[in-house]
């Protein structure tokens, strides 16, 4: 199987309808060439001898199936990636939540948290982490049990200083988390209002009201038609006047629901739902 390093469309069919039918994951919309990537490489890292082989793993054996879920997604994170990001979420953003009693926030495919502990490292700046709900989702179990630890590698934090400070960060970032040999933890005073859940943007729906909604590097991933349904789900999400930031690699442009929000921050695509 290896040596192949191939999968024809038949056997991409097959093995789609097998993880639908049999644990519900709906990866039919999925881009097909990065899909395809990884699935070709899960198939080396697993060892896969065979189609016929890997088939008979999917179905029978729960913890392979996990391990093929981890592997299939993109699960690649940092905090404060893009730092002109937050940056344009510090000064466009905030200052409009600021107005909020309770402030809700969505950040869907949130991996391992790094994103949702860098929103609430600038909600705490801001003066506002007290009265915000944080919902973070994804559809990977395993990164959401990682998240919930709130550890991160010790190696990373250098870039993530750098990071922050470019985002607009004036304090000492050393102060948000406290290291432990080659991890750091981030501090549970940051973490407390976070609320992590599975949540598949495939298939589920919308589950409540948010004054912003996150969603970076994630739709890439998706087919145009998948696409536009998440958006609707992000559009039902949201009040009149709601944000929604999807990061500087993602577009409304080919979605119909593009002319039914203004643009805040055209570079780091964020938008608000017109009234
Ligand atoms: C590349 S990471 C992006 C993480 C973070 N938003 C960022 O930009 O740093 C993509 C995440 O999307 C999640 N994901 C993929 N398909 C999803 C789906 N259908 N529903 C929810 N999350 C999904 C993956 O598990 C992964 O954690």
């Amino acid at each position: 199987m290896t040596e192949e390093k191939n999968i024809s469309n038949d056997e991409l069919k097959e093995l789609q309808e097998l993880v639908l039918y049999r644990y519900g994951y709906d990866f039919s919309q999925y881009s097909k060439a990065s899909f395809v990537r990884r699935v070709l490489r899960f198939f080396e890292v697993a060892g896969v001898a065979s189609f016929y082989d890997f088939k008979y793993n999917l179905v029978n054996n729960k913890e392979f199936f996990a391990f093929f879920l981890e592997n299939v997604t993109v699960n690649v994170t940092e905090m404060f990636r893009d730092p002109s990001f937050y940056r344009g979420l510090r000064e466009k953003v905030l200052p409009a939540l600021a107005t909020y009693p309770v402030i809700k926030i969505w950040h869907a495919g949130c991996a391992t948290g790094e994103e949702v502990f860098s929103m609430c490292i600038l909600l705490e700046e801001a003066g506002l982490l007290s009265r915000s709900i944080i919902y973070a989702t994804d559809i990977n179990p395993k990164n959401l049990d990682q998240a919930k630890k709130g550890i991160i590698p010790l190696t990373a934090m250098k870039e993530y200083i750098q990071n922050y400070h470019l985002s607009g960060g004036r304090q000492d970032f050393s102060s948000y988390y406290t290291a432990r040999y080659d991890n750091v933890l981030i501090k549970k005073e940051l973490r407390k209002n976070i609320v992590f859940s599975q949540h598949n943007l495939v298939t589920d729906y919308a589950f409540n009201e948010f004054q912003l909604v996150l969603c970076r590097n994630v739709m890439i991933y998706f087919e145009k038609e998948l696409q536009n349904r998440v958006m609707h789900l992000f559009y039902d999400s949201l009040p009149s006047g709601g944000y929604l930031a999807l990061g500087i690699k993602e577009s409304l442009l080919f979605t119909d629901v593009r002319w039914k929000f203004e643009t805040v921050d055209a570079a780091s695509k964020i938008f608000r739902r017109k009234t």
